[in-house]
Formats: structure tokens, C-alpha cells, sequence
């Protein structure tokens, strides 16, 4: 039977965790957040109250922010965090075996009857719950940022995954205003994000052996596609950290050379140049040049 989706768990407080928090608390739904690092936690508690001002401002997200902001627990003790919880959602960095080990411990935590979901960029859910006995309760559910732009959503089962799973989650995410995009055979980068994979490798290879300005990629993929921002803009955007992250995946899952993030981007974060999120990355954030109206031209 299909399961009504009343109370959720979040598993990370991070930058998409907070994302995720604000959107299901908006929708009338009790949330729960936990995250390992203190500190993190009490940053999320600004960060989703910004968030739920933002999305209650805009079309398709009414709600009284006072209200919504009420219906947010923030818990420091994981238990606690899943003991009523039909949906947990991990959202921690892009690390298998960090991920691994979590779904082990949230199996033995969270009632049995709950469905558990991963967030990751790019693992499919059968290689992250290998630990996990609920193999019919689990799948990838991958938001994209910023999730009040981006509604869609790539979901997908692993090999024991029931439809009333699936039914499930995808039921929770329309009711949110969500589209989800459904996985039809498990892979890498899921539905979108793989074709995104090809593009961040393509780009980073272009700029780092020297053949290209990012900028100018950034140029042509905005007149192109008539977007406010490029790859170059995206990825600072998303976080050069976790951009990495996610293409060291693909690149173990590969052993494909040219999947291997080149050691430029890595040079960057070590320089503590992480994108938006430090000030700094391919732009500089306090006025960053592609938001500048004569980033491109002629005409
Ligand atoms: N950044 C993006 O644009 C984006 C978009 C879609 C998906 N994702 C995916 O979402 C996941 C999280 O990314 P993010 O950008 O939110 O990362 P982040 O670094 O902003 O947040 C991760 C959070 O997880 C916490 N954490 C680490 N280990 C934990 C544990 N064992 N238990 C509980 N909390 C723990 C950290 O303290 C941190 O607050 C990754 O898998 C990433 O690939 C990221």
C-alpha cells in the first residue's frame, strides 16, 4: 500500500539539507533535522528561516512564515531526530562509504515502516544501502539547487524497491509542487544530473589544459541558452567542494581518465576557493562579473 507522508527527517543541515527543510516545512509538513556538527545545526536555524522567507514570498509557496518556521525540529541526537519519521532524506557530503555507513545506522534507528532516501549527486541507491535490510523502502531522491527555481526532482529505486515505494515518494514531492523525474534503470548522475556530469567534465578540461577562458564559456552558454549564469557560475554556485566530490564519483564508478577532476580544481579548494560559499572561486563573489550587464557583448 502506498504510504502517506506526514512527517519527515532530515539528515544534514548543510546547503541543500536547509533547502529541503524549508520546502517540506512550508508544505504543512513536520520536519526534523539533524546534523553530526553542532555548529551546523545552529547555522541551519538562520539559514532556513531565510530560505522559508524567500520560497513564502514567491508564487507556489504560500504559508505563514511564523507557522512554518514552528513545524521545524532541531534535533542533536539522531534517534530522536527518526523515531516518528516516515521519510528520511540523507543530505551529507558526496561520500560513499560516509553514506554507506549512515543508511546502517538509520535502519536500525527508524521505524520500519519508513521509507529512507539519499540526496547524492550521482550514487545510485543500491550501492549506498548495501548495509541496509529495508531494501524495498529505499531510493535516490535528488533535489536540484536552488530548489525553488529548479522543482524537479531525480527519484529512483534500487534493486528491491517496491512501486508503493516509489508511488510513495513521488505522491510527496507533487504535493510540494515538485516534478519528479523517474529513473528507469539505476545509473550514475541519475535522470539530469549525468548529462550536467558531462558538462562540468567538459568545461573543467577545457579550462584547465589551458584551451579556453571560463569566462567565455560562460558567455556562450548563456546566449545560447539564455540563462542568468554559465557552468563556471553554476559550479562556484554549487560549491567547488562538492563539484569535486561528485566527479571523484563518477571518476572511481569510470576509471575513465578524462573523468578525473583536474588537479587545478583541486589546487582551488585547497586554497580555500570553494565558489559562493567562501567569497571566492572562478569569480569573486562580492561582485561577481558575470551578473554585470556588459558581461556579454556586442549588441
Ligand atoms: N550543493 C549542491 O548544489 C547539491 C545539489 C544536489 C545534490 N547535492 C548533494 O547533496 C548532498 C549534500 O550536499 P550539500 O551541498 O548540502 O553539502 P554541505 O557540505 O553543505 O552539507 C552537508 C552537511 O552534512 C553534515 N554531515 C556530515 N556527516 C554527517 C553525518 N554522519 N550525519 C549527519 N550530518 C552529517 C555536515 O556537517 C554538513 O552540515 C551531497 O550528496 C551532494 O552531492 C548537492
Amino acid at each position: 500500500m502506498t504510504k502517506t507522508i506526514r512527517k519527515v527527517a532530515i539528515i544534514g543541515s548543510g546547503f541543500m539539507g536547509a533547502q529541503i527543510v524549508a520546502l517540506a516545512a512550508l508544505h504543512g509538513y513536520s520536519v526534523r533535522v539533524y546534523d553530526i556538527e553542532k555548529e551546523a545545526l545552529e547555522k541551519a536555524k538562520d539559514a532556513i528561516k531565510l530560505i522559508i522567507d524567500e520560497y513564502s514570498s514567491k508564487k507556489g509557496c504560500p504559508g505563514d512564515t511564523k507557522q512554518t518556521s514552528s513545524k521545524v525540529s532541531y534535533c542533536v541526537d539522531i534517534a530522536n531526530a527518526v523515531k516518528d519519521a516516515d521519510l528520511i532524506i540523507e543530505v551529507v557530503p558526496e561520500n560513499l562509504e560516509l553514506k554507506q555507513k549512515l543508511f546502517s545506522q538509520l535502519d536500525e534507528l527508524a521505524p520500519a515502516s519508513a521509507i529512507i532516501t539519499s540526496n547524492s549527486s550521482s550514487i545510485p541507491i543500491s550501492r549506498i544501502a548495501t548495509g541496509v535490510k529495508r531494501k524495498d523502502k529505499v531510493a535516490n531522491t535528488h533535489f536540484y539547487t536552488p530548489i525553488i527555481k529548479n522543482y524537479f526532482v531525480d527519484i529512483g529505486g534500487g534493486i528491491a524497491t517496491t512501486d508503493e515505494t516509489m508511488d510513495s515518494i513521488d505522491a510527496w514531492l507533487r504535493s510540494m509542487g515538485c516534478l519528479p523525474l523517474r529513473v528507469k534503470k539505476e545509473c550514475m548522475g541519475f535522470v539530469f544530473n549525468r548529462i550536467w556530469h558531462s558538462v562540468k567534465r567538459e568545461c573543467l578540461a577545457s579550462w584547465a589544459n589551458g584551451n579556453a577562458d571560463f569566462r567565455d564559456i560562460d558567455r556562450a552558454w548563456m546566449i545560447s541558452y539564455g540563462t542568468s549564469a554559465g557552468p563556471f557560475a553554476m559550479m562556484d554556485a554549487i560549491g567547488l567542494d562538492i563539484v569535486y566530490d561528485v566527479e571523484m564519483e563518477y571518476y572511481r564508478d569510470s576509471k575513465d581518465p578524462k573523468d578525473k577532476p583536474p588537479d587545478a580544481i583541486k589546487a582551488m579548494i585547497d586554497r580555500g576557493e570553494l565558489g559562493r560559499k567562501s567569497g571566492r572561486g572562478f569569480y569573486d563573489w562580492s561582485a561577481p562579473e558575470f551578473a554585470k550587464p556588459n558581461f556579454i557583448k556586442p549588441r
